[in-house]
């Protein structure tokens, strides 16, 4: 068994739908498993040139990989009937590929109702918070009680076992974690490295962790996030920052790269992507929390050294386009042209 992990580092949308896609493409993974949360989760892949929104389906049926919704996840069986229906219409076979563990939560009616009813927190309304409440409380109902999964129905360690080569698709963000993130305002189930283990893989298994984050950042729900600077309304037009599970509006800031390295840090992240570069560079504006840069170059090389250093990154890919991950920028080198220039902090 070997596992690959991608999880993000910030409040999640930060394309991990794009680079799970993106990975799989190598044809040398097995399985391809969503190990948490459920249909709250809206991963957007460019699939042979169309744009298809996933939600609870692992993005190895773009493949024919054997996907399965692992047991960290919770499940609503009528949003899952529909996004088979919804990937089918689109010429992707889901049902010959699609697994179920059998002890997955299952997202009911009633926890609907009742997470549809939050004013506190913005919820995505779907049920998530309400289902792994009901798990924990001993009082939940579980797929290997729903006779309309039983096709799909499997012991996921068994299903992991012997001679695979896994990756792990995260949802949701480090950032969103109920330990990590701003309580309350966070998500229903752990959203790191150590939320894969608990689906039937071997921590020993595990080759390498892919964080992923934005060369901003963004977020969706109640607390307040953005700053009111013009900017910010400029990269959220450019990034097209609406939620794809929810529509809502999706908050802008810079990066906090102090979050990020104690993200890289606790989730052993050895493999790093910053998505939608082109983004800041289509508004012509760098910089994180602290600093501005007046070039691209200069914000990468920022990054580059800040997040490689002591933290155990072996790869940092800067990508500006939807479909791959773009080229790795080498970790100790600076080439030679470049020359530097003071950074400005930001007031
Ligand atoms: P819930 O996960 O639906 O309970 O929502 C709790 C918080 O997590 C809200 O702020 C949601 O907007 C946020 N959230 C949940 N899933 C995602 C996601 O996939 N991307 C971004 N935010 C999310
Ligand atoms: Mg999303």
């Amino acid at each position: 068994m070997i596992t690959d992990i991608v999880i993000g580092l910030q409040h999640g949308d930060e394309g991990k739908g794009k680079v799970t896609h993106h990975l799989l493409g190598s044809g040398e993974y097995t399985h391809c498993v969503r190990f948490n949360g459920g249909c709250n989760a809206g991963h957007t892949i460019y699939h042979n040139g169309t744009k298809l929104v996933t939600h609870s389906i692992p993005a190895g049926v773009f493949y024919g990989i054997t996907s399965v919704i692992g047991n960290g996840c919770v499940l609503d069986p009528v949003k899952l009937f529909e996004e088979i229906e919804y990937l089918e219409s689109h010429g992707i076979n889901v049902r010959d590929n699609l697994k179920i563990a059998n002890n997955t939560h299952i997202i009911t009616t009633l926890h609907k109702d009742q997470d549809g009813k939050d004013e506190k927190i913005g919820t995505t309304r779907t049920g998530n918070g309400p289902a792994y409440r009901d798990k924990y409380n001993r009082t939940g109902v579980r797929a290997c009680d729903i006779p309309s999964l039983s096709e799909f129905l499997v012991d996921i360690y068994e299903e992991l076992s012997g001679d695979s080569v896994i990756l792990m698709e995260g949802a949701q963000g480090f950032w969103l974690d109920p330990d990590w993130g701003d309580y309350p305002y966070v998500t229903s189930s752990h959203t790191g490295t150590a939320a894969a283990i608990q689906n039937g893989i071997s921590p020993r298994s595990i080759r390498n962790v892919w964080g992923v984050i934005k060369a901003y950042e963004t977020y969706v729900g109640k607390r307040s996030f953005q700053p009111k600077k013009e900017i910010f309304e400029h990269i959220q037009k450019a990034g097209q920052e609406f939620g794809a599970t929810t529509g809502r509006v999706r908050q802008c800031n810079w990066n906090n790269l102090k979050e990020i390295k104690q993200a890289i840090a606790m989730n052993g992240v050895n493999r790093l992507v910053v998505n939608k570069v082109d983004v800041l560079r289509e508004v012509g504006a760098w910089a994180t929390t602290d600093r501005y840069f007046s070039r691209e170059l200069l914000f990468r090389q920022h990054l580059n050294e800040q997040l490689h250093r002591g933290l155990g990154i072996e790869k940092i890919y800067f990508s500006d386009n939807p479909v791959n991950i773009g080229e790795d920028m080498p970790a100790t080198e600076t080439p030679s042209w470049f020359s530097r220039e003071p950074y400005a902090m930001l007031t």
